[in-house]
C-alpha cells in the first residue's frame, strides 16, 4: 500500500482546523509542500487533494463511475436543494439531468439580451446619480433579478430569494466544515434561521409554480420548458415538489456562482493590459477566482492514482482555484491577463476547468456566459470603475468564491 504524502495534523482532528481557519490558504500550502496528491485528513474523513489535470481527469471523467456525489458536502446541500441536480441520489440526478439539460442548451438563452437590458438600464442610471457603489451587492442583486426573470419570468422583489439564499449559503458552507452537527441526526436540528430562510424561499418558489400552473398562456421560460420537458423524454411530469427542488437548485447553483465571478471580473478590470473581448475577461475572472473553488467525490471502490492508494470510501478533493494558479501551465498565474484566451494563445486543455467536468459539468454554463458577457460589455461601455483608494478586497471561500465584505467603486461616466 503507498500513502501519498500529506500534511500530519494533529493527533484527533487532524488538519481540520487548519482548513477551516483559511481553507484555500491550507490546500495551497498543502499542495505546495506535498505536491499533486496529498493525503489530508479531518478528523474520521481521509481525503485526497489531487492537483494534476491527469488525476482531476480520471476522477470526474474516465474513471467517474467509481466516484459518485455521495459526500459530506452534498448531504449537507441536500438538506435545501432535496434530491435534485446538487444531490446524492444518482437515479434522481440522471432524471433531473436529462430533463434540465435540454432547457439548457445555447439556443434556450438567445432572446437573454432585452431581459438584462431591462435590468441593466435602470441600474446603470442609479450608479450615475450615485457615484459610488457596492460592486459585490450591485452585481448579487443584478444576477438574482437575471436569474428569476430568466427561469421564472417573474418581478418578484428580488431581496425576497436573495436574502434568504445568503442564509442558507451560509449555514450549508457551516455544516459542512464542522466535524459533527445536531441537524445530522434529525432536519428539526436545523438553525431557525435557516429553516426559516428555506420556507420563505418555497413559499415564492411554490407560489410562481401555482401560478403557472393556473395560468393558460405559458411564456417561454426555464419553468415552462420544465413543466413540458416529460413530453419529450416520454417520462411522468415532475410533481411540485420535484420543480421545486430543480427550481431552488437552479437559483442556488447560479446566483452566487455568477454574481461573485462578476464583482472580480470589475474589480481587476482596470489592471488588465487589454480592455476588449467581454468573453476573455470573464474566462480570466473564472480562472483566477473559481466560483466553485473545490468539488468533492468519495472513491465507491479502492483506486490507485498516479501510483497512491485511494481507499474505499474516502473522499477527493479537486479544486480548480489551485489547478488554474498552478505554475507549470499558467506562467504568472497571479496576474489578471484575459489575452491569455486570445485565439492561437497556448493554454493547458486540462488545466482550466471553471465549470468542471465530466458527466456533472455544469448545466448552467452558456446561460453564466451570455449573462456575463453581456452584463461585462454594457458596464465597461457605460461607466468608468475604480476601486476607492482604502479598498482591499480578498477572497472569502465558503460554498462559493466570495469576498470577505463590500468592495466600494467609484462610478464616473465613460
Ligand atoms: C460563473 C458561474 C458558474 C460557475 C463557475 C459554475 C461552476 C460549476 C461547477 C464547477 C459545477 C460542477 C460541480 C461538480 O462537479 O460537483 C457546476 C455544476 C452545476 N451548476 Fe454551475 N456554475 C456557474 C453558474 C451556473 C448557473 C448560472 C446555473 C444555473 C442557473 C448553474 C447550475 C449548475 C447545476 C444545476 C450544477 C449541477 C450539475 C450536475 O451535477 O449535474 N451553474 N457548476
Amino acid at each position: 500500500m503507498t500513502r501519498a504524502p500529506g500534511p500530519r495534523g494533529g493527533l484527533i482532528w487532524g488538519s481540520l482546523g487548519a482548513f477551516q481557519a483559511d481553507p484555500l490558504g491550507f490546500l495551497a500550502q498543502a499542495a505546495q509542500e506535498h505536491g499533486d496528491i496529498v493525503r489530508l485528513r479531518f478528523g474520521p474523513v481521509t481525503a485526497h487533494l489531487l492537483n494534476s489535470p491527469a488525476a482531476i481527469e480520471h476522477v470526474l471523467s474516465r474513471n467517474a463511475s467509481n466516484y459518485d456525489k455521495a459526500t459530506r458536502s452534498a448531504d449537507r446541500i441536500a438538506a435545501t436543494t432535496g434530491d435534485s441536480l446538487l444531490s446524492a441520489n444518482a437515479h434522481a440526478w440522471e432524471r433531473h439531468r436529462r430533463l434540465i439539460q435540454p432547457v439548457f442548451q445555447p439556443k434556450c438563452f438567445d432572446g437573454i439580451k432585452p431581459v438584462l437590458d431591462s435590468l441593466l438600464d435602470p441600474m446603470l442610471a442609479r450608479w450615475r446619480k450615485a457615484g459610488r457603489i457596492d460592486i459585490v451587492d450591485e452585481m448579487m442583486q443584478l444576477v438574482i433579478a437575471a436569474v428569476i426573470k430568466v427561469l421564472f419570468t417573474s418581478d418578484i422583489d428580488p431581496m425576497r430569494i436573495s436574502a434568504p439564499l445568503e442564509v442558507i449559503l451560509a449555514d450549508t458552507w457551516r455544516r459542512i466544515e464542522a466535524p459533527l452537527n445536531a441537524a445530522m441526526l434529525s432536519p428539526k436540528l436545523h438553525r431557525p434561521a435557516f429553516k426559516a430562510a428555506v420556507r420563505a424561499v418555497n413559499d415564492v418558489v411554490f407560489d410562481l409554480i401555482r401560478q403557472r400552473r393556473k395560468c393558460t398562456q405559458w411564456p417561454d421560460d426555464v419553468l415552462t420548458r420544465l413543466l413540458r420537458a416529460h413530453e419529450a423524454e416520454g417520462e411522468a411530469q415532475l410533481s411540485d415538489t420535484e420543480l421545486r427542488d430543480a427550481a431552488v437548485t437552479l437559483l442556488l447553483a447560479g446566483h452566487e456562482t455568477t454574481a461573485n465571478a462578476l464583482s472580480w471580473a470589475f474589480i481587476h478590470l482596470l489592471d488588465a493590459p487589454e480592455i476588449g473581448d467581454p468573453a476573455r475577461i470573464f474566462a480570466e475572472a473564472i480562472r483566477l477566482y473559481p466560483s466553485i473553488w473545490v468539488i468533492e467525490r468519495r472513491a465507491i471502490a479502492a483506486d490507485v492514482i498516479d501510483g497512491f492508494d485511494i481507499p474505499r470510501g474516502s473522499s477527493v478533493l479537486i479544486s480548480p482555484y489551485l489547478l488554474h494558479r498552478h505554475p507549470a501551465f499558467w506562467p504568472h498565474a497571479s496576474a489578471f491577463d484575459p489575452t491569455r484566451f486570445a485565439q492561437g494563445t497556448p493554454r493547458p486543455s486540462a488545466g482550466y476547468m471553471p465549470f468542471g467536468l465530466g458527466q456533472h459539468r455544469c448545466v448552467g454554463l452558456y446561460l453564466a456566459n451570455k449573462m456575463a458577457t453581456h452584463i461585462i460589455a454594457r458596464v465597461s461601455h457605460t461607466v468608468r470603475l475604480t476601486l476607492l483608494p482604502d479598498q482591499q478586497p480578498k477572497t472569502l471561500a465558503g460554498i462559493t468564491l466570495r469576498h470577505e465584505g463590500p468592495v466600494l467603486m467609484r462610478v464616473t461616466a465613460d
